[in-house]
């Protein structure tokens, strides 16, 4: 069934209940093998990034599967990757009810979820569960009650839990969700972070026999400034590659539309323009030494070539499929080639 009619009926429900709604549809689909009757995504050249083989560049985006309970499901639907998470050491409720919310004149999405999950353990056991064999990101977190200072021992409790289970780690340091995880990203506390993470990873790639490359997921909302901190930080630390970006604080382009006051991370449409120049900015900085992952605001496959022409590697999306549908997938990937 086309995505255009059934969106207007989404639409109608609470924003997570037509989140959960969806993702169960997804599922029964796969259960039931109606899904193998989608079409399958057009050819596209395979990328290799972080010495991983992409069979397509373009991937899920984490935040929408938070517990990697829908994977098989979601490979359905023609990603080249998926990322699942974020994930905290402990299990956690996130924010209250509402917190997620559609601004449909905008295609924009605000959310305040707050890392709600199962916990690493619980992500762990679905990740072992599922028949998928693509590339899977496992994106970490820390939980809400994790004082900012002890932020370092969340990370390496994930990192080392999820290492043989993910083709790459994400560690989101950029969710304006979690109180204070943004100050992340200063440089102090990055340094020590990244320091403690890359020593973490060559333990662990000893440990298991296999290196797992990390990348690093950042914010839009950065002057000019940090993300040349930032970036020199990363090669300083060998990174193996950075996500850029995450939801935006900012409400330009939503002004005065219903619900652009809710407090929470601004995605899809209203976030492009600022994730394409973090990249631009990125791209400049890094040259060809560290790849870059593409994400916010793709609504079409301009959009996914936009990133690329900025210096993306590979790109994922999110909120597009809430406007949209999976069509867009394949719409991305052709725009690719
Ligand atoms: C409802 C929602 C939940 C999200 N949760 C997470 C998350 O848990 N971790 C994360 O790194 N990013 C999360 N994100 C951010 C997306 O991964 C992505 O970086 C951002 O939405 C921009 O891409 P988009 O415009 O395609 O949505 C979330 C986004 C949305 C809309």
């Amino acid at each position: 069934m086309s995505y255009s009619l059934v969106r207007p009926l989404l639409f109608r429900l609470d924003a997570e209940r037509a989140h959960h709604l969806t993702l169960q549809a997804l599922q029964a689909a796969y259960l039931s093998g109606l899904s193998r009757l989608m079409p399958q995504p057009p050819a596209c050249r395979t990328r290799r990034v972080m010495g991983l083989d992409f069979p397509n560049p373009v991937g899920l985006a984490a935040g929408l599967d938070k517990n990697g309970a829908y994977i098989d499901a979601l490979a359905e639907l023609g990603f080249g990757f998926l990322e699942v998470g974020t994930v905290t050491p402990r299990p956690q409720p996130g924010n209250p009810q509402p917190r997620l919310f559609r601004i449909p004149e905008a295609q924009g999405v605000i959310n305040r979820f707050g890392f709600n999950n199962d916990g690493v353990d619980a992500l762990v056991a679905n990740v072992q569960r599922a028949n998928y064999r693509g590339i899977l990101g496992i994106n970490i977190g820390k939980n809400f009650d994790t004082p900012i200072e002890n932020a370092t021992e969340d990370y390496l409790i994930c990192l080392r839990k999820v290492y043989a289970h993910a083709s790459y780690i994400t560690v989101n340091i950029s969710s304006p969700n979690t109180k204070n995880l943004r100050q992340l990203q200063d440089k102090e506390a990055l340094e020590g972070l990244l320091r403690a993470l890359k020593q973490e990873q060559a333990a662990l790639a000893d440990t298991h026999g296999k290196y797992v490359p990390i990348a690093l997921k950042i914010a839009p909302d950065l002057v000019t400034e940090q993300i040349v901190e930032i970036a020199d930080l990363l090669l300083a630390h060998r990174i193996d590659a950075v996500i850029a970006t995450n939801t935006t604080l900012s409400r330009e382009g939503v002004e005065g539309m219903p619900n652009a006051t809710e407090t929470g991370g601004l995605s899809g449409a209203p976030v492009r323009t600022k994730s394409t120049a973090v990249i631009k900015q990125l791209s400049l900085a890094l040259g060809k030494d560290l790849p870059i992952i593409g994400v916010g605001g793709i609504l079409e496959g301009i959009d996914a070539q936009e990133k690329i022409m900025a210096g993306a590697s590979l790109v994922q999306l999110y909120s597009g499929l809430v406007y949209r549908g999976p069509a867009l997938v394949h719409e991305a990937c052709a725009a690719l080639g």
